[in-house]
């Protein structure tokens, strides 16, 4: 770089000529004015202020000035770039000012507009059927005891007596999940029924039992009107000292009395089933027409096809066999066992007519049965 130039006038330099000066300054401040949002005010501040603007420019050849011209080169082009830092200040605020009021206007939100509801949905009947039911036996000192849905076939069959070529066993009843291999005790099913937590809670407790068992139970049945492949049962296990069918009659009757009405009987029907000895179906008096149907079409009864008696499910004494394969003492202790369908009782308690409704989980069938959550 060569030496200063002893006669250099700043006046001469194009650049930091006063009225140039003044120029550029007030090309800035018009540029501000003129930015209408904060956009286009960072536009015009890169353009007036930034590293390669006018002044920024200007600001550089003083430094090739002789010093005498120096100060008063810089002390213009300095108030110079005050002013317009001073100007974008103010234009900033002002810029920013306008946007909040903007936003505060444009975001409001009227809480007082009304609103699209999302209705509530409802506890499904299946589900406060089983929890009512439950209550009634956990009012008699029964505790509610659950199991697997995916069970070994050891408990859904073997231990509830079922023989090895039992029908229940055969494809079209079980889904089964493994098979019995050489290895393997037991193949794995759904279970068909909730009578394999019997045995868990005998294996589980030591006498007296006192349990009633809800759940979701298996078979391989096409869904139709009177017919659902998953459905669900609760299970009566009583064992104690010296039980009678007098205990399970007088039990079920309690049950169908706070669920269907005072007064109501019950009536069993001899049966067969491997794991109760002697086993029966048990049929509760229509509560509707009180069994007034029978024989009299003028009074003809839709609850119970005017025959006077519902019927409800299996029961019947624990077979000696289940409580020995469950490491209960039959010489002590007898105890009896009662089954029944949910969904079928559903039905007659509320005349669903089908079975489909329950499945579908459309909440305009939910809803009438009530709003508890
Ligand atoms: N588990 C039987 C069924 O699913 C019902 C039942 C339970 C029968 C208890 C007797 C005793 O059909």
């Amino acid at each position: 770089m060569s030496a200063p130039n002893k006669s250099y006038d700043p006046v001469e330099v194009e650049a930091l000529k006063p009225q140039e000066i003044e120029r550029m300054r007030d090309e800035a401040l018009a540029a501000f004015a003129a930015a209408a949002d904060l956009e286009a005010l960072r536009e015009a501040k890169a353009a007036h202020m930034g590293d390669r603007s006018p002044l920024a420019l200007a600001n550089r050849e003083i430094g090739a000035l002789p010093p005498q011209a120096k100060a008063e080169a810089g002390k213009r082009v300095g108030m110079a770039r005050g002013a317009v830092n001073k100007a974008l200040a103010a234009r900033q605020t002002e810029l920013e000012a306008e946007r909040d009021a903007r936003v505060l206007v444009e975001e409001a939100v009227d809480v007082t507009l009304p609103h699209d509801r999302v209705p509530a949905g409802a506890r499904h009947p299946l589900t406060t059927l089983c929890e009512r039911i439950e209550d009634v036996f956990v009012a008699m000192g029964y505790e509610v005891a659950e199991g697997p849905e995916v069970e070994a076939e050891w408990f859904n069959f073997d231990a509830l007596n079922f023989e090895p070529d039992h029908p229940a066993r055969a494809m079209q009843d079980t889904f089964f999940v493994e098979g019995k291999d050489k290895k393997q005790e037991s193949g794995v099913v759904l279970r068909t029924h909730t009578s394999p937590v019997q045995v868990r809670s005998m294996l589980d407790r030591e006498p007296p039992v006192y349990v009633v068992c809800p759940g979701r139970v298996y078979r391989t049945d096409e869904l139709d009107a009177t017919h659902t492949p998953v459905f669900h049962q609760v299970e009566l296990l009583a064992i104690d000292e010296g039980l009678t069918m007098a205990d399970l009659k007088g039990t079920i009757e309690h049950m169908v009395r706070s669920l269907f009405g005072e007064g109501l009987t019950t009536r069993l029907r001899p049966n067969y089933f491997p794991f109760t000895e002697p086993s029966a179906e048990l049929d509760m008096e229509c509560y509707v027409c009180r069994g007034e149907s029978v024989g009299n079409p003028e009074k003809a009864c839709r609850t119970c096809s005017s025959e006077g008696w519902i019927e409800l499910g299996g029961c019947g004494m624990v077979n000696p066999r289940v409580l020995v394969a469950a490491g209960i003492d039959p010489e002590k202790y007898s105890g009896f066992a009662f089954g029944f369908g949910i969904e079928r009782m559903l039905m007659f308690r509320h005349n669903v007519e089908d079975m489909r409704d329950m499945v579908e989980g459309d909440v305009r069938f939910t809803r009438p049965f009530g709003m508890e959550i």
